[in-house]
Formats: C-alpha cells, structure tokens, sequence
C-alpha cells in the first residue's frame, strides 16, 4: 500500500493510531506528503553572517546548504551533486567559494551555480549545459528576524499566512529580552539522535503540561537560571504568577504562553549572580516601557507545524525534530542569546541551557526517556490495536478575544487534537486551503 488510510487520526473524539508513530509506510508517506511541503525550519542568519558562510542543514530525512552568496544572498540548496548524487558538502558549517564535489570534482559557486566540470572542452562541449545544472535550490524561502525558512513546495502560501496568529507567540522566542524585534543570535547547536518517532517531540513542545511529573527529580534539585543552592524549580518564576493559556492554530501550531497580572514587577531569577540579574531587570523594565500591555503575554513553549519547536523563556531557542526513521529522530537545538548582550550574559546562559537542556540537559534526559520507550512499547502487535487516548479537556475549549486562536485556560490536549488534524489533512494531500484550516469543513482529497 502506498501508507495512506482513514482512521489514523480521530480528533473529534480524541484517538489517534500508534501506527503513525511507528509504521515503515506511513512513515514514507510523510516525507512524501509533509516534509516537501510544509514551511521548515532550517537555520539563523547569525550562523552565515558573512559572504561565503554556509551551514548544513536538513529538511526532512535530506540534507541541505544553507548558505550566503558572494554578494550577501541566502540560498538552501539540496546538497546533492547533479552529476552522481554525491553530497557537495560534507562539513557541518564553514565559509569557501566554491562547493567541490568529491567524487568527479564539479564545482558549484556559492550561488548554486555549475561552474567548473573537468575536462569540459573534450568530454562535454556541446552537450552538457552548464546552466540547467546548478544545485537544486529550494524554490520558497523566508528570513524572518533572522530565522530562515524554507519549503519544496512552489505553491505554499506565504509564510506569515502559514504562521498564521502563532506568529506573536514564535515572536518572543526571537526577540530581545528588552522587546526590541529580532536582535538575536545562535550561540551554539546541539545535535543527537535519539530512538523515538520525530512526532513525540514536536508534539510535547505543542503544550504538554501535563507530563510535568516527568521532571520532578530535576524539580526537587532546583536548575533553575539562579543556580543557587537550594533554590527549586527549573526556571525564573515571573511564570508562577501568570495566567496560563493554551493555544491552537488551524494550521497545525500549538502553545503553552502565559498572561502576566496587570502590575507585571520583575522577579528576581538569578540571584547567585547580580551582574546577570541587573542585565535581565533592565531587560524587564525595558521591554514593559516599549510594550506597554504587550509585555503581559509571557512566551514559554509552542511547536510551528511539524517539527520546529521553541522555548520562549530561557533556555530560550529553537528545536528542530529531524526525521530518521518511523522510530528514529536528530534533533538539533539552536540556542538563541540577544546578540549585543554582554559576554559574560551569553556564557553564563550558555552553562545554563547546557545543564537544562540537550542530551546532556537533565530536563530533555527525562523527555526523551518518555518518548522512546513510549515508541518502543507501542511497536508491538498487541500494543498497535490500541490507539492513543487524546480526549484531555475535550469539549472545554474557550474563546478569548485578546488572544487569537482557540484558547483554553486549562491543561489540554486541544493542541495536539489540532497538530494531528493538520498532519491528516496532509497525508491525504489536501489543498493549501484546508491545509491553513481556511476551509475546515470539505473533506480531504484522497479519504
Ligand atoms: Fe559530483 Fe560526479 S558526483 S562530480
């Protein structure tokens, strides 16, 4: 079969298949299906500031350059060369002029260009035609305060109408601290692979609260910003006394954000280090002076359909979740720190997301524990005639007129009934249209 079916997903009533985070053929399907046309992520500005920078970066199961031309142009092209295939680019990141390939040796200019084939004159004069084989390049791509993403399909939408009202809430993850839009930059990239199915990531970072028990030992030590003996919790806690809000997008995005009181005063996170406290009061201070009621809406966690994630506090960055397999995912975690603070602020955050974050980070060893045994134990036969039970706060999702989207003001799985609504849609090739939840109520192509 080509992996396509009804019945994976059930979102009005709150079940979803294991098969979808398990099964070979459906597992195809999605980079048939979602990866060639969904916006992705695929890396920031800062990490290619100068001409001739690129990074490696993937979409999908495939790799990709992102890179900056000679006259200061962003491309992401397939690393791929077009003569035998051969990946062009083997090294994570760097600067050159030129993409050798090392198999035959065609060289490609920073803009994708073909530029040289050897023995052009004897072996290709007048049949091959240098100009129709550049590098394959993406055919849509966005910077957006830095972030650059990219999607295969020609016929996307533009990518604010794919980001649709998460925009304000991806937002705080990319600005400064002290509200001023974009500034930041990546202070570092960590990169593992895990046995788990690329989903279970993209959707705990959707908001699911929920599984907070998971880190309770890590809750009980206290590796919060202040780092001081102690001191409990993971994080600062301006958190605490917000109004907490879940949020669903028709276009597959989720968030965990919060709404500050009205007379929002700083709360003192990092206490065993003035220096760092003065430079986040000041933060503080000045992003309410410049926001004025805007400063409420305090960011947390979200995943952008289907596999960018963000923590909007510290450890603030940007996760993506690259497939491997149905039971195999990379991840790659882009720190981000406002690019003019100082530099003690930047390596003392850099300890911090050190220790809360990444494959050595306490909180993601207690998150990827879940997932792949999670994923393991619903490979089995048995396992797979039970679907997942989805149907937290079913029917109590609540309109709000300050925020846009549909808003609930309790924990639930509302977000993750809409992610897997959109990934559906997808998988049976539905238009743009449904695809943005513009026309809910026509059916999928191919059901
Ligand atoms: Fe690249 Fe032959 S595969 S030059």
């Amino acid at each position: 079969s080509d992996g396509a079916r009804s019945g994976w997903v059930d979102s009005k009533r709150g079940f979803i298949s294991r098969d979808i985070f398990v099964d070979p053929a459906v597992y195809q399907r999605e980079l048939e299906k979602l990866f060639t046309r969904a916006w992705l992520f695929v890396g920031h500005e800062s990490q290619i500031p100068n001409p001739g920078d690129f990074f490696t970066s993937r979409m999908g199961e495939e790799s990709v350059i992102l890179c900056r031309d000679k006259k200061g142009e962003v491309h992401v092209f397939l690393n791929s060369c077009r003569h035998r295939g051969m990946k062009v680019c083997r090294y994570e990141q760097g600067n050159t002029s030129l993409f050798t390939c090392p198999y035959h040796s065609w060289t490609y200019a920073t803009d994708g260009k073909l530029q040289g084939v050897p023995l052009y004159k004897s072996l290709y004069d007048g049949v091959l035609d240098r100009s129709e084989h550049s590098l394959i390049e993406v055919p849509r791509l966005v910077i957006y305060k830095s972030t650059v993403w990219a999607s295969w399909d020609a016929e996307a939408p533009d990518f604010f109408t794919y980001l649709g009202d998460a925009k304000q809430h991806l937002d705080q993850a990319l600005d400064c601290r002290d509200g001023r839009e974009g500034g930041s930059e990546v202070i570092g990239v960590h990169k593992w692979v895990f046995p788990a199915n690329w989903k279970f990531a993209a959707e705990n970072f959707l908001g699911d609260t929920y599984h907070n028990p998971s880190h309770r030992s890590v809750d009980l030590i206290g590796i919060g910003p202040s780092a001081a003996a102690g001191v409990k919790g993971r994080r600062d806690d301006e958190l605490a006394k917000a109004k907490h809000i879940w949020v669903s997008f028709p276009q597959g995005h989720g968030v965990h954000s919060a709404i500050a009181p009205e007379n929002n005063e700083y709360v003192n996170s990092f206490v065993s280090n003035p220096e760092i406290e003065e430079y986040f009061r000041h933060c503080f201070e000045e992003r309410k002076r410049r926001m004025g009621e805007q400063a409420r809406l305090l960011p947390f966690t979200g995943t952008i359909f289907p596999n960018t994630s963000y923590h909007g506090r510290q450890p603030r960055g940007l996760c993506t979740w690259h497939p491997h397999s149905p039971t195999e995912t990379e991840a790659w975690r882009f720190f981000l720190v406002d690019a003019d603070a100082p530099a003690q602020v930047k390596e003392y955050l850099r300890h911090y997301y050190m220790r809360y974050s990444g494959p050595a980070g306490m909180t993601e060893q207690d998150d990827m524990e879940n997932w792949l045994y999670a994923t393991r134990a619903s490979t089995g036969t048995i396992a797979r005639r039970h679907p997942f039970n989805y149907q937290q706060s079913l029917h109590a999702s609540t309109m709000n007129e300050h925020v846009p989207g549909k808003v609930s003001t309790q924990i639930t799985e509302e977000m993750a009934r809409g992610y897997y609504g959109a990934w559906d849609a997808y998988m049976h090739d539905a238009g743009w249209p449904r695809l943005l939840g513009q026309d809910a109520a026509q059916p999928a192509a191919a059901e």
